[in-house]
């Protein structure tokens, strides 16, 4: 079997032209503009470049966008004032601090982020939003597995009933991923970097999500034929090309759906 590929640029069209609709309606219905804060510190270059990219879907889709840069030095009382203000600012309703934070006040992530009111909370990252995931109430949604839900979604594949492995346990994604499939009714494990057996759990799975940050990680012994395969890995190979988790020429002979990195779910994200 070869795989249909997963485009990422189809599926950010979809996600744009949804997200600039429900922004005009609010404006028509309620005369509101939504708004989203982001704000960087030091000048982490990956950052940069995904700051600025939220910064210019926010002008292309009609929401209003503040980008505040803080320097390297910054401290951690410091950061927290400015949240507090972007916390009362009328016209923000979205605050997103960009990881990861420099090394003087990353031991501080979790006070910082829980700082953002858990409305405010675009990532999805304060224990409120978290407990409301677990619980299954509606809350907000880390960005990244909720793409990968949304396209698996879009391209009619069935999740209900389905098993699915993720690997990786980040907070960012492999926790989240793991919880938006179990529920949608796919029987999840989740696995990491002590997990035993880890080939065979993955060539039993009908769908995989690897976010796990190692080039290659997933072979094609570890897929199962015909399995979905999510691809949400960013590395870089010993020839310093972008790729992601699973060795893709040799995955994509026996997944029936695949996402490319690049191309795949970074572009949709
Ligand atoms: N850095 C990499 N991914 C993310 C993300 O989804 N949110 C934030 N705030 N920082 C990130």
């Amino acid at each position: 079997m070869t795989a249909r590929i997963l485009e990422g640029k189809v599926f950010a069209q979809a996600f744009r032209e949804d997200a600039q609709k429900k922004a005009a309606a609010l404006q028509e219905k309620y005369g509101v503009q939504p708004g989203l804060a982001v704000i960087i510190v030091g000048s982490n270059p990956a950052s940069q470049v995904y700051v600025r990219n939220k910064h210019k879907s926010c002008e292309a889709l009609g929401i209003y966008s503040e980008v505040i840069e803080m320097p390297e030095t910054t401290t951690k009382d410091e950061l927290i004032a400015k949240i507090d203000a972007l916390n009362a600012d009328v016209k923000i309703h979205g605050i997103l601090v960009q990881l990861p934070l420099p090394e003087q006040i990353a031991a501080h992530e979790s006070e910082i982020l829980e700082r953002i009111r858990p409305e405010k909370d675009v990532d999805g990252f304060h224990p409120v939003n978290v407990g409301r995931l677990v619980t299954g109430e509606p809350g907000l949604v880390p960005c990244t597995p909720f793409g990968c839900l949304r396209m698996l979604e879009l391209a009619g594949i069935p999740i209900d009933g389905q098993r699915a492995v993720v690997i990786g346990r980040s907070n960012i994604v492999g926790k989240p991923a793991a919880l938006l499939l179990t529920a949608n009714n796919a029987t999840v494990t989740l696995c990491h970097s002590k997990t035993r057996d880890l080939k065979a759990k993955c060539a039993a799975a009908d769908i995989i999500v690897a976010a796990i940050g190692k080039a290659g990680f997933v072979t094609a012994d570890m897929v199962k034929e015909g399995a979905v395969v999510i691809d949400v890995g960013i590395n870089r190979n010993a020839e310093g090309k972008l790729c992601g988790d699973v060795d893709f020429a040799a995955a994509e002979q026996k997944a029936s759906f695949i996402t490319p990195v690049p191309g795949g779910v970074g572009l949709m994200t």
